[in-house]
């Protein structure tokens, strides 16, 4: 059974639901002492609300890029963002950022339950509300047991869920995460995979995740959107088909699990060969199973 696609257009996910998120052919041109670095040229893709979307793209395809267009933290060349109808421009009160670096991300000088309750303190939530919401976060991501610790008591995958407990107490309409997991070990990163779909199950956010790992990608998400090299448009927007109840051994070692990684494998080859063309999309299925756990640079 061949990938259900969307190559260029980005825009039809099969959903009439209205879109909380809209990419509208975003264009960011940098300028540079020696000139101009177009690193996006022209991104359209919808996010309905509850959906769970991976973007993966070579290594300076401008993934961050287009993140902080999208979180209000860089203003776009060209085109815009829209969030629950209205443009984004500046960083919405709706939206959460995970950075790769949680090391740089967490304020030292807090214990872990302050930096989770920072935000809500700041968007002036009540104590009581501040107390539950960031109960919740911490069961949620299983960090109740160390709630007086500080980050630099703790490994670094347990900083990341310290991270991903402030954006989920917060409790944004939509989270962007950017290669948050690259910086753990293997077994850490499995487990944080799992916990983020746990998460998103259970509150029901939107989230756009950004990683280099095409089997990450197909394992995540519910749809996989693969971006061209820099200066960058929409190589392939997949629909993920696999079940919903994932885990880590049976939907790695399934048929189409190998399928849709081979085929997102093959789309990123494309796809480091392609900047900016258009880029037709073939059938998925007949991709190599030998792929192993492939990174997109
Ligand atoms: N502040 C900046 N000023 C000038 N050029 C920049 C700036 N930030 C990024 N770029 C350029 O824009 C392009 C895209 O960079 P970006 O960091 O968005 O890519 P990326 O897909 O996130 O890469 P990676 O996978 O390595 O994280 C690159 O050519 C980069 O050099
Ligand atoms: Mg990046």
């Amino acid at each position: 059974m061949p990938a259900k696609t969307t190559a260029q257009s980005g825009v039809d996910t099969g959903s009439t639901q209205e879109p909380l998120l809209s990419v509208k052919g975003v264009q960011k041109i940098y300028q540079v002492d020696a000139g101009e670095i177009e690193a996006v040229r022209d991104l359209t893709f919808d996010l309905r609300p509850g959906e769970l979307a991976c973007l993966v793209g070579p290594s300076g395809s401008g993934k961050t890029t287009l993140l902080k267009c999208i979180a209000g933290l860089m203003g776009a060349t060209a085109g815009e963002v829209v969030l629950s109808g209205k443009p984004v421009n500046g960083p919405p009160k709706e939206m959460a950022v995970v950075f790769q670096e949680y090391g740089r991300s967490l304020f030292p000088w807090m214990s872990v339950r302050d930096n989770v309750e920072l935000p809500l303190k700041n968007a002036k939530v009540a104590k009581a509300e501040r107390n539950r919401l960031v109960d919740e976060a911490l069961e949620a991501v299983g960090l109740d047991h160390v709630p007086r610790s500080y980050p630099w008591q703790l490994s670094g995958g347990m900083q990341q869920r310290v991270a991903i407990a402030r954006a989920v107490a917060y409790q944004p309409k939509v989270l962007l995460m950017d290669e948050p997991f690259a910086a753990v070990d293997a077994q850490t990163r499995a487990d944080l995979e799992d916990l983020i779909r746990d998460v998103w199950e259970r509150l029901g956010i939107t989230i756009l995740f950004v990683t280099h790992d095409i089997d990450e990608s197909v394992y995540l998400g519910e749809r996989v959107i693969i971006l061209s090299s820099s200066p960058t448009v929409i190589q392939e927007d997949i629909q993920i088909d696999l079940p919903d109840e994932r885990d880590q051994l049976t939907t790695r070692s399934s048929a189409r699990f190998t399928e849709l990684r081979g085929h997102v494998y093959e789309q990123i080859q494309i796809a480091k060969h392609n900047t900016g063309a258009s880029a037709p999309s073939n059938a998925a299925g007949g991709s190599p199973s030998t792929v192993a756990r492939e990174e997109a640079e």
